[in-house]
């Protein structure tokens, strides 16, 4: 496979990171090797169809057909390239806390097949020090031979799916090296694929940077949570005077309550951050509220969802409205859906959901739009999803997205 005359990046995980890096590489004239230990992702990607809502079926097919891209689970393939990059998933375990088997596992079988001078780079999301403690010392112990000489960095991938605007070519990318030649050698790579490089000093800086901004996206989320809540309790509309506030040109940005927050990075990387924070022995109390906050709201909507309906209706029905965790896409990692419906369950109701790019989810699907209900929960608003008839058919809906403006029928949260 691929171009002789090329150099080659190999990218360890093919997806939401993994395949969009692919293809920019792919743009960027590099020959790319994507592995992933998943058999039937390979095959997916491989056969032309794109696993990931930012990756059309017609640009895989023009790298595959390009010759430069291919997707695989042969980790030997790694001798052929001069960058390896990681992006392989860093979720929470049981206990919440980092959970580096997937990243730990990764880079146990990539070390073995690695080429002396290879640069290796961490793009998962982790805590300051992954890069240095975790990441080089396996690849030290495991590298072949002949590899005397590797070269680390971190550049944690801040991609936003299903952003219409900023995507992983426009988004400035933070690199670091662990030494001066690995710093070279990592910009040389971001500067080929990305419209902007941002050099910080230690990969430590970046690491730490990552989950400054996810964990202030969840700080943020939890204050309007919070105040939505104290807002209705008042009979005042959040979203009012969200809008309001937001008229403010400088030192304020806005944000919109909801159900609570969900996918791998706003639920997950403040909580690398605690546990970090924690190995100091110190103990850090806004974090663990502001997640506190925002796990609570599931249970908060199918309260106030309930109680729009009359105390006389015995199992009440509810539709869930978007059971993925983002508009535009089927994801549905760390869904706060999952909690709501748990709550309503609990409580009494009947609930069905639908979501027209999640056909089946935890053993269930998703029914049609009309199902019959009491009261319908909007948690995440497609652009697919026919909400009009909804609302043309009269039926309550309490609208957790402030996407559904001066209809009678319908509740604000
Ligand atoms: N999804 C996002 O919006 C986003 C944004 C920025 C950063 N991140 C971070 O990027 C990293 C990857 O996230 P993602 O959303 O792309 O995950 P993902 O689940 O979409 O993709 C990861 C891929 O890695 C593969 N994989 C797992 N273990 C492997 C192994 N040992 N060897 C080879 N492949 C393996 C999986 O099969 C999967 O296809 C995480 O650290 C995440 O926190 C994600």
């Amino acid at each position: 496979m691929g171009n002789t005359n090329k150099r080659t990046v190999a990218i360890v995980g093919q997806g939401y990171v993994g395949l969009p890096l692919a293809m920019a590489a792919v743009d960027a004239g590099w020959n790319v090797i994507g592995i992933d230990n998943s058999e039937s992702k390979v095959s997916l990607i491989n056969s032309g169809i794109s696993p990931v809502e930012d990756i059309s079926d017609s640009v895989l097919n023009s790298a595959l057909g390009s010759n430069l891209y291919t997707a695989t689970k042969d980790f030997s393939l790694i001798a052929n390239a001069e960058v390896v990059t990681i992006c392989v998933p860093t979720p929470l375990d049981q206990e919440r806390k980092p959970d580096l088997l997937l990243l730990r596992n990764a880079v146990e079988e990539l070390a073995p097949f690695i080429a002396n001078e290879t640069l290796i780079v961490s793009e998962s999301t982790s805590y300051p020090g992954t890069l240095r403690q975790e990441i080089l010392p396996i690849v030290e112990k495991l590298k072949p031979r002949g590899a005397s000489v590797i070269y680390y960095a971190s550049a944690p991938e801040r991609v936003n799916p299903a952003d219409p605007v900023w995507n992983q070519k426009n988004t400035p990318r933070l690199v670091a090296g662990i030494n001066e030649e690995s710093r070279i050698k990592a910009l040389e790579f971001y500067y080929s694929i990305s419209d902007a490089v941002v050099p910080v000093t230690s990969p430590e800086v970046a690491e730490a940077a990552k989950l400054l901004e996810n964990t202030f996206r969840l700080v943020n989320i939890a204050l309007v949570n919070e105040f939505a809540q104290i807002c209705n309790t008042n009979n005042i509309n959040v979203n009012e005077v969200i809008d309001a506030a937001s008229t403010k040109p400088y030192g304020y940005m806005t944000f919109r309550p909801g159900v609570g927050v969900g996918g791998h990075c706003i639920p997950v990387d403040p909580l690398y951050l605690t546990w970090w924070a924690q190995q100091s022995g110190n103990t850090y109390s806004l974090i663990d509220s502001a997640d506190k906050i925002n796990r609570q709201m599931p249970k908060y909507v199918a309260e106030l969802a309930l109680s729009s309906i009359s105390a006389d209706t015995k199992s009440p029905k509810v539709l869930v409205l978007g059971v993925a965790y983002k508009s535009g896409l089927g994801d549905v990692r760390e869904t706060p859906a999952s909690e709501l419906v748990d709550h309503l369950r609990s409580l009494g109701a009947i609930v069905a959901w639908h979501d027209p790019l999640v056909r089946n989810w935890r053993t269930e699907n998703s029914v049609e739009i009309n199902w019959a209900c009491d009261v319908a929960i909007l948690v995440t608003r497609h652009p697919e999803m026919q909400i009009d008839d909804l609302i043309q058919r009269g039926v309550r809906i309490l609208d957790c997205t402030n996407t559904i403006h001066n209809q009678a029928q319908v509740d604000y949260l």
